[in-house]
């Protein structure tokens, strides 16, 4: 469709979602796979999902990693190196520009995602609830890196001698409480809540809604289409984040 026949809602919509950030004193984001869709990176849940033949308990669950590392590690080498490959995408660099017309004190971004890519986009105060696996950690000693080299096939600790794993929360598994919490008090203090790129199911992250609603915050949803969280929000921006982000920000104008 064209930009101009394109539905009328999404222009009236963005004008209303650009009216409640300036009005906004603080602004929390949350963001899944689908901002970075667009750099070419699989979300989980569309076709062609993430774990590329992989079934999620073979590779992406702690009893996995106690069975059959090497696998584990084998699935999560790839995933490191196509990482090294992708760049941020026009969605990540409008959450910045954000945060910057914001200024210190006034954003948070909560990101399920563990690309790395709202930081490589110059994102500044971002909560990983579910790790990073530019990261690893201990299973010894828990001591925590940041490793961007190419890994071991089987990687070891320097210190301790016992087996690395990536620093990211499996299924089965506990968020990083400090940084949940960090997440859940930005959220609650935000004015408005942007929800970008998430199908919202998985939980405790999806409860962030529910934690901004119950301060009065205002939700708004970026997403292509409607999802688990459509119903529970105030305001639904249809379209790639990758397009409906800048927009917004070129409505929001120059600080
Ligand atoms: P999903 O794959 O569940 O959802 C991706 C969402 O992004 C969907 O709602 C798509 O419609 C939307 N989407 C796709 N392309 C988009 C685009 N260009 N612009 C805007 N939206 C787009 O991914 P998540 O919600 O991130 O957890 O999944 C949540 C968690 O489930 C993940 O963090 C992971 C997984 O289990 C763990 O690994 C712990």
């Amino acid at each position: 469709m064209p930009a101009d026949q394109e539905a009328p809602h999404l222009e009236a919509a963005l004008n209303q979602a650009a009216e409640w950030l300036r009005q906004a004193a603080s602004v929390a984001v949350l963001t899944g796979a689908g901002v970075s869709a667009e750099s070419g990176i699989s979300t989980f849940r569309d076709a062609g999902g993430l774990w590329e033949g992989h079934r999620v308990e073979d590779v992406a669950t702690p009893e996995a990693f106690r069975r059959d590392p090497l696998l584990v590690w084998k699935f999560y080498n790839t995933r490191r190196a196509n990482i090294q490959s992708v760049r941020p995408n026009p969605g990540h660099f409008a959450l910045a520009e954000l945060e910057r017309q914001l200024g210190p004190g006034r954003f948070t971004l909560v990101t399920q995602n563990v690309d790395g890519l709202h930081r490589a986009a110059g994102s500044q105060r971002v909560l990983e609830i579910h790790g990073s696996i530019i990261r690893v950690r201990c299973v010894g000693c828990e001591k925590r890196e940041t490793r961007t080299d190419a890994l071991a096939e089987l990687p070891r600790c320097q210190d301790c001698g016992d087996l690395l794993r990536p620093d990211v929360v499996w299924f089965h598994e506990a968020l990083p409480e400090e940084v949940w919490e960090q997440a859940m008090v930005a959220v609650y203090e935000a004015s408005v809540l942007l929800v970008v790129g998430t199908s919202a199911v998985v939980y405790p992250a999806a409860g962030l809604i529910e934690v901004s609603r119950a301060n009065r915050g205002r939700v708004i949803e970026v997403n292509l289409n409607a999802t688990a969280a459509s119903e529970r929000v105030d305001l639904s921006l249809f379209g790639p984040s990758g397009e409906v982000l800048p927009r917004l920000m070129k409505l929001l104008g120059p600080s």
